[in-house]
């Protein structure tokens, strides 16, 4: 029997990682951020002077670097032992690991990484090509969206509570730019799954989302 996995794919901003954080701790379930791989790439680079450019180096970075995620109640990683838990929401870094989540080879490179969190007694991945690409073969897969106004709203929200000072008209541009390359790439574009189940969450509470998703592996 494999290890069973719940894919949940969608837009920034639809509810995937409050969800998939929700239904896992529910399930009892293994929980990957994948968005946090492609962030923690991003904030690794500027260590560095690869730049969001020059392939050969990011690749070079994305094997060295060395992810360590803690999962209690928030989500803790460390990129080679320093704790960058702070710096991966910033809208900034989600903006930078688009760009180089736009690179094949950068996805070749931190595939395994990803399919190393297949572990029993499961899996909730939560990402962009979860159910396309990386858990091809999972049982249940859901694909969440919302309204755009609903979408950046909620980013608003999240950032506000982290007291990261944004401007909405901002964030409105900076989201709707990064949901078009995610969408517009050719490598492993943001697309739902072939028989994944649709979610539109704009009036949806939290709970609500939950039951449904449980019920789909119930
Ligand atoms: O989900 P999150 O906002 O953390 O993802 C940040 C960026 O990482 C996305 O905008 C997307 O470009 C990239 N990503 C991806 N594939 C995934 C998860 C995230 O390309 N499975």
């Amino acid at each position: 029997m494999p290890i069973p996995v719940l894919t949940i794919d969608g837009p920034s901003g639809a509810g995937k990682g409050t969800v998939s954080r929700l239904v896992a701790k529910k399930l009892g379930w293994n929980y990957l951020d994948s968005g946090s791989i492609y962030r923690s790439l991003a904030i690794a680079l500027q260590q560095t002077s690869a730049g969001l450019k020059n392939v050969t180096e990011i690749v070079r970075v994305a094997q060295a670097m060395a992810l360590d995620f803690e999962c209690g109640d928030e989500l803790i990683v460390k990129l080679n032992g320093e704790d960058i838990t702070g710096r991966l929401g910033l809208e900034s870094t989600g903006s930078a690991a688009s760009q180089i989540a736009a690179l094949p080879e950068v996805r070749r490179v931190l595939l395994q990484k990803q399919q190393d969190f297949r572990r029993l007694p499961g899996l909730v991945a939560d990402g962009r090509d979860m159910g396309t690409v990386v858990f091809p073969d999972a049982e249940n897969k859901v694909f969440l969206t919302a309204s755009a106004e609903k979408r950046a709203e909620r980013r608003y929200k999240q950032l506000m509570e982290k007291e990261i000072d944004v401007n909405l008209a901002e964030l409105i541009k900076e989201i709707d730019a990064r949901d078009r390359r995610d969408m517009e790439r050719e490598a492993a574009p943001l697309a739902m799954a072939a028989g994944a189940l649709y979610i539109d969450t704009s009036d949806m509470t939290i709970n609500a989302v939950v039951e449904e998703v449980l019920n789909l592996i119930r």
